[in-house]
């Protein structure tokens, strides 16, 4: 009789979880760990682990999250491409997650179509990945957003003759198209133009060139972190700045995360962005106090933070509304349209018809704000859309 009592007891317990309807979602996470860009991974990473730990209590009883995390060490399509079949035929994940880079967007998009596997970008910004597959949505931006805006708004503030400079990669070829288009129209003029190798680039000769050629503005793009950092010395250490040249460009020139690194040379450097840590938003202000009680009073979220925070946000909406049942199109469904006016930049929203981001972006300057230097707000473009895609008419 005991042992049947306690047979009994057991064999709930066990059922238990399937009787509430326990199920663990997988989510593939393919990010950069390691390399010289670790530290944009860190920023994804970090604000995935703590949207987890602060909403995982809101998913519907037995429903449990399991991250699986791949690390495609820097801008390298072929091991993302791996990594993706990988996380879909071995570890038969519902959804994909992260990339820092476009090429590895790029990489992935026929995989996650022939599976069927939704993949949430948090970050690879080049307009066109979103086109190149139905199981796409991103939450992190285009360098269309920011460019184009940025090249509309130094023609308009009086700068006449401009310099561009840009990685030579997919969000270096767009922010360069973004900016001369938003520049030209309004009557700017191109003085010169150039496109700087990603890996390890020697910055000093590109800024030679640029001071020889005496535009009134340069306007730059390469990837946010130490790359930033190293370019705002170059400017600095050949006197661009003393030469009478304004620097320019969407705000990876100036992340916020590397502002402490870079010294005054910063000071005053004009950016289109979407998202400064430095915004007196109270969603905002909330999301910087729980990153830094988590991580340190020193370490600063930057718009790469965000858009692992972001994109957290939408795939708990889709698992919560699923019941933790994940179907691809239901989510794809989920996704497109879904809002969240708490997000730390501003209002955001997934685009139906594009399944990409819809946000604000504003027109920021390095300030000195107690003490340290941050992309201080002073206009807002309201719910701006992917300018590629308006002016291409893309899906
Ligand atoms: C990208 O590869 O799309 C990318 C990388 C770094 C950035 C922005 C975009 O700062």
């Amino acid at each position: 009789m005991r042992f049947w009592k306690s047979f009994i007891a057991t064999a709930a317990v066990a059922l238990l979880p399937w009787a509430a309807g326990a199920q663990t979602v997988k989510i593939g996470i393919i990010n950069t760990y390691s390399g010289p860009n670790a530290t944009l991974g860190e920023q994804i990473d970090n604000a995935i682990k703590l949207h987890l730990k602060e909403y995982e209590k809101n998913l519907p009883p037995g429903v449990k999250i399991e991250l699986i995390r791949r690390d495609d060490t820097g801008p390298n399509p072929e091991v993302a491409k791996r990594l993706a079949q990988e996380l879909i035929t071995r570890d038969k994940v519902n959804m994909l997650a992260g990339v820092v880079w476009t090429p590895n967007a790029f990489a992935i998009a026929p995989l996650a179509t022939e599976a069927k596997v939704p993949f949430m970008i948090m970050n690879a910004g080049t307009s066109a990945i979103t086109t190149t597959s139905p199981y796409i949505a991103r939450v992190s931006f285009t360098l269309w957003q920011s460019s184009y805006p940025m090249g509309q708004w130094a023609a308009k503030n009086n700068i006449k003759r401009a310099y561009v400079a840009v990685s030579d990669f997919g969000p270096g070829h767009d922010a360069e198209a973004a900016f001369i288009k938003g520049f030209s129209d309004g009557g700017g003029q191109i003085v010169g133009q150039v496109r700087m190798p990603l890996a390890n680039p020697d910055f000093v000769p590109f800024m030679q060139r640029v001071k020889d050629a005496k535009p009134e503005a340069l306007f730059v793009f390469i990837p946010a972190g130490r790359q930033a950092t190293a370019i705002m010395k170059a400017f600095g250490d050949l006197g661009l700045g003393q030469a009478g040249i304004k620097l320019i460009g969407p705000g990876d020139i100036t992340t916020d995360e590397e502002l402490p690194n870079m010294g005054d040379v910063a000071l005053g450097v004009i950016t289109v962005h979407h998202y400064t840590s430095a915004a007196t938003r109270p969603a905002n202000q909330a999301f910087v106090q729980a990153w830094k009680r988590e991580y340190g009073q020193n370490s600063i979220p930057a718009f790469m933070a965000v858009g692992g925070w972001d994109g957290m946000a939408a795939i708990l909406h889709a698992v919560r509304e699923q019941k933790g049942r994940i179907d691809p199109d239901r989510t794809m469904a989920l996704w497109k349209g879904w809002k969240n006016d708490q997000s730390p930049r501003g209002p955001i929203m997934i685009d139906p018809e594009t399944r990409d981001i819809v946000q604000n972006e504003y027109v920021r300057r390095v300030e000195r704000v107690g003490g340290a230097l941050a992309n201080v707000e002073f206009e807002t473009i309201p719910a701006v859309k992917d300018p590629w895609k308006i002016i291409n008419d893309k899906k």
